[in-house]
């Protein structure tokens, strides 16, 4: 039996969650990433079946934890996820979507225009390199890294009581255990394990919330070189394990 790569219609819930004319430019984000995105191998054809369920409505309802108004960076947002999801259902929010390949920028840029989106800054560069230049109220990221390496590089982008927003799955808990000493570290004022989309993406989205303390207590360069240090001694090591 052969599986359809074709694009589905937008379920029932995306009504819910996109309302007025964030459901057109939802659906046309879509075609963006089912059309060009694949084309481009920003996203493998076989998501394409899952791209309202496990891409669209999972990023959306990250919006559930989003403050009025706020300023967002999302880091590392590749072709757009959670960052393009979230400024259609939020227009009230400003959203930085962050992103060192090119290929990935030209692409988030086409979709800002296409979708007409007035609240989309498209920034080409890494996080650990926006430190010290620019803050925000939220930092978000899906997919980008390992929940310490996301705190090296998010705390020095938020203000105090700003929060880093790290969708991450099943493995949360144990993210955040190995990462209690660099929260230490960071002086951050809290922290918590939140679902959003109860009653509307199954099962609901797991996010790891972290409130950023008063300035750090250390030097945020030395943080990042000693956690890439770690990474690339864990990357040896699971090099050596294959
Ligand atoms: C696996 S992709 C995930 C993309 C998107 N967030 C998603 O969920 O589909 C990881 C992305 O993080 C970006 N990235 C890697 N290192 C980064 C850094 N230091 N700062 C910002 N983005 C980074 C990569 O270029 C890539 O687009």
């Amino acid at each position: 039996m052969t599986e359809s790569n074709e694009l589905p219609e937008a379920p029932p819930v995306a009504r819910e969650i996109f309302t007025g004319v964030a459901l057109e430019q939802a659906r046309v984000f879509a075609e963006l990433l089912a059309g060009p995105g694949v084309v481009r191998g920003l996203l493998g054809p076989r998501e394409v079946p899952r791209i309202w369920d496990r891409h669209l409505l999972n990023c959306a309802v990250v919006a559930e934890a989003v403050p009025p108004d706020a300023s967002l960076v999302d880091i590392g947002s590749g072709a757009g996820l959670p960052g393009v999801v979230l400024a259609i259902v939020r227009p009230d929010v400003t959203v930085t979507l962050l992103e060192p390949l090119l290929r990935r920028t030209v692409f988030l840029s086409e979709c800002v225009e296409a979708l007409k989106l007035d609240n989309v800054e498209v920034l080409r560069g890494r996080a650990e390199e926006l430190a010290g230049k620019r803050v925000f109220d939220v930092a978000t990221a899906r997919a980008v890294a390992p929940l310490d390496r996301l705190l090296s590089w998010s705390m020095p982008l938020l203000h105090e009581g700003g929060e880093l927003l790290a969708m991450k799955g099943e493995r949360a808990q144990e993210e955040l255990d190995a990462a209690r000493p660099l929260l230490e570290a960071f002086g951050v004022r809290h922290v918590e394990l939140i679902t959003v989309g109860h009653g509307k993406v199954e099962p609901p989205a797991t996010l790891v919330r972290v409130v950023a303390g008063r300035s750090p207590r250390i030097d945020t360069r030395r943080s990042s070189r000693a956690e890439a240090r770690r990474s690339s001694r864990t990357d040896t090591r699971r090099r050596r394990k294959r």
